[in-house]
Order: structure tokens, then C-alpha cells, then sequence
């Protein structure tokens, strides 16, 4: 859905980031490296950097997030931009205006760059053709989509913990079928050389073709996670289910949830990760999802340096260029 040709400008830099799909390695390598060098801001006294000062940055958020919209409001803070937190329920779209028309009063307004959350897949793409040429779009997660930055937080949480994505093999687990964020760490994650990725999910939550993906498909729980170094546990996304795909959450949880037991199956050392937010005893159970074997928390705090790197990167700026701007 998203080409290349969108997403960077003339000299190959980010202008928007929509996907991973279709992006290069060192352009992935490039946010982990720019975002390693701004976590260092969240450990400051004042945490702060001068970069985006001057800057405005609209969170448009269609949809309901507590994790992606904070801390995309915390990064554009601690890179000094002005964001503005677009208040949909109350805001003049709930009263019949277009998203057209939402775009240009907010052009209006001299906003360089939209956050943008949507139920509808393709909608920060759409938004990105239509906004004018000085204006980013980065897409905070859209329909059944993509997810991109989430992708990336998790990209850096990985490599953290295990430094070479070359020798690893990686689980996701559970609704891959309704998952933006399962898409995107595929994508990611087949760019970034991982050795093997594998997807775990009863029949009915997996998508049609997926394998296309260069992914291996389980639908036995103990066997998909069999020396696994990263197990990714994903919600049901019941707001996007239509008819019935699972028996009960009960039955789901004895076949997919993530026990203390199953953790076992993996390596000794396998992180454990969930975007968020977690369903305690639908697909993780409390003692993995509170064992030092998870890193849900961390993925969290992450989040903050990944969209910093991602919000400097497409405003043309780089931590290389705090130096000057302090
Ligand atoms: N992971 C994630 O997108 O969480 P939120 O819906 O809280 O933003």
C-alpha cells in the first residue's frame, strides 16, 4: 500500500513515515542508531533538546490510545516543538466536518507535521497526498495497517536485549489477523536479517497468504515457541472482529495464553514483549506479564526515543545537530 516514493524525499531522507514496509536496513539501522542517541535525553535533569523548537505538531488521533499518543506528545516536548492534542470527540469532525477540511484549518494554523491515528487502513497515506509539501505525516497506526513506530520502539527494545538480529528467531503470537502492529514488525524484522520469524495463532486469526511474508505459521502453541529468543504476544482485537473466530477467551487463553509453563518452551533468556495493552488472562498470564522475563514496560519507554528519531528524522534534523542548536 505504501511506496517508497511517499514516504522519502528526492535525496532518499524521511519525509513521512506511513510503513517499514519497503524501507532500506540502514534507513531502519538509522532511527535505532538516532534513537539510541536520544534516550540519553529521558536520563538528563532537563529533558530537553532544542531541535524541533519553532516547530508545531498536530496529534490527531481518531481512534483511542493511551501509550502512542503520550508518548508521542512526551517526545515532541523533549524535542521543543509546540504539539497541540486534537480533541476529536469534541472537535468540529463530530460535527460533520470533512477530514479535508479538519487538514486545512490545521494547516492554517502553520502545523509542520500530523501525528495521525485512524480506524481506517490507508488513512495517514491519504492524509500525506493531501497535506501541503512542507508537512510530515507519521502514521501512529491505521486500521489493520500498519504501525510503524510501534514496530520500530520494538526493534530497538530487541536489539537492547539481543544486539544481532541475524541470529535470532522471533514468535508472534495471537491475533495477527487484525494486527497493524503484527504487519509492521514482520516487515521490519525481515528487513533487519532476522533468521526466523514465526507466527502462532488458531486458523481463523491468521491472515490469508501470509506466508508470502517469509514467516513460518503454527497453530500449536509448544511447538511455535520451541527455542524461540523473543516471543511477541499480541491482543485480541476484538473491536475489529466480525462474526465468531474464537470459541470462548477461556479456550484461548488454555491454547495461546503465554504461561510460565510455555515461557519455559523458549530459550532460558527469551524476552518476552506486548505492545499494549495487555489482556491479563486472555493472552498473557500476570506471572509472565510481571516476571523480569518481560519487557512490556520497557517497550514503553522506548517508545519516546524511537518517536523522537522518527520526528527529528522527518523535520531534516539529527541528533549530530543538537550541538548546534544548544
Ligand atoms: N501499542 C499501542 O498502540 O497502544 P495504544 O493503543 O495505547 O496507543
Amino acid at each position: 500500500m505504501t511506496g517508497n516514493i511517499i514516504q522519502l524525499d528526492k535525496n532518499g531522507n524521511l519525509k513521512h513515515f506511513l510503513s517499514t514496509e519497503g524501507l532500506s536496513q540502514s534507513l531502519l539501522q538509522n532511527i535505532l542508531d538516532h534513537a539510541e542517541s536520544f534516550a540519553s535525553v529521558g536520563e538528563r535533569h532537563v529533558k530537553k533538546v532544542p531541535l524541533l523548537r519553532g516547530k508545531t505538531i498536530a496529534n490527531l488521533f481518531f481512534e483511542p490510545s493511551t501509550r502512542t499518543r503520550t508518548t508521542f506528545e512526551l517526545a515532541a516536548k523533549r524535542l521543543s516543538a509546540d504539539i497541540l492534542n486534537l480533541n476529536i470527540s469534541t472537535s468540529a469532525t463530530s460535527k460533520g466536518e470533512t477530514l479535508g477540511d479538519t487538514l486545512r484549518t490545521l494547516e492554517a494554523m502553520h502545523c509542520d507535521m500530523f501525528v495521525v491515528r485512524h480506524a481506517n487502513s490507508g488513512a495517514a497515506h491519504y492524509i500525506a497526498t493531501q497535506v501541503s509539501p512542507h508537512i510530515s505525516v507519521i502514521n501512529a497506526g491505521d486500521g489493520r495497517h500498519a504501525h510503524p513506530t510501534q514496530a520500530m520502539l520494538d526493534m530497538f527494545t530487541i536489539r537492547r536485549h539481543k544486539q544481532d538480529f541475524t541470529k535470532l528467531k522471533v514468535a508472534i503470537v495471537g491475533d495477527i489477523l487484525h494486527s497493524r502492529v503484527a504487519r509492521s514488525e514482520i516487515h521490519a524484522l525481515n528487513t533487519l536479517g532476522v533468521l526466523e520469524t514465526r507466527i502462532i495463532a488458531p486458523q481463523t486469526l491468521i491472515p490469508k497468504g501470509v506466508e508470502e511474508l517469509g514467516v513460518h505459521v503454527y497453530h500449536d502453541m509448544d511447538a511455535g515457541l520451541d527455542g524461540v529468543d523473543v516471543v511477541m504476544m499480541l491482543r485480541l482485537q476484538k473491536e475489529r472482529m466480525q462474526g465468531a473466530l474464537l470459541p470462548s477467551e477461556q479456550e484461548y487463553f488454555q491454547r495461546y495464553g503465554l504461561t510460565s509453563e510455555r515461557l519455559a518452551i523458549a530459550k532460558p533468556d527469551a524476552i518476552v514483549m506486548h505492545p499494549g495493552p495487555i489482556n491479563r488472562g486472555v493472552e498473557i498470564d500476570s506471572s509472565v506479564a510481571d516476571s523480569d522475563r518481560s519487557v512490556i514496560l520497557q517497550q514503553v519507554s522506548h517508545g519516546i526515543a524511537v518517536r523522537m528519531a522518527v520526528m527529528a528524522m522527518t523535520m531534516g534534523r539529527s541528533p549530530d545537530d543538537i550541538g548546534e542548536t544548544e
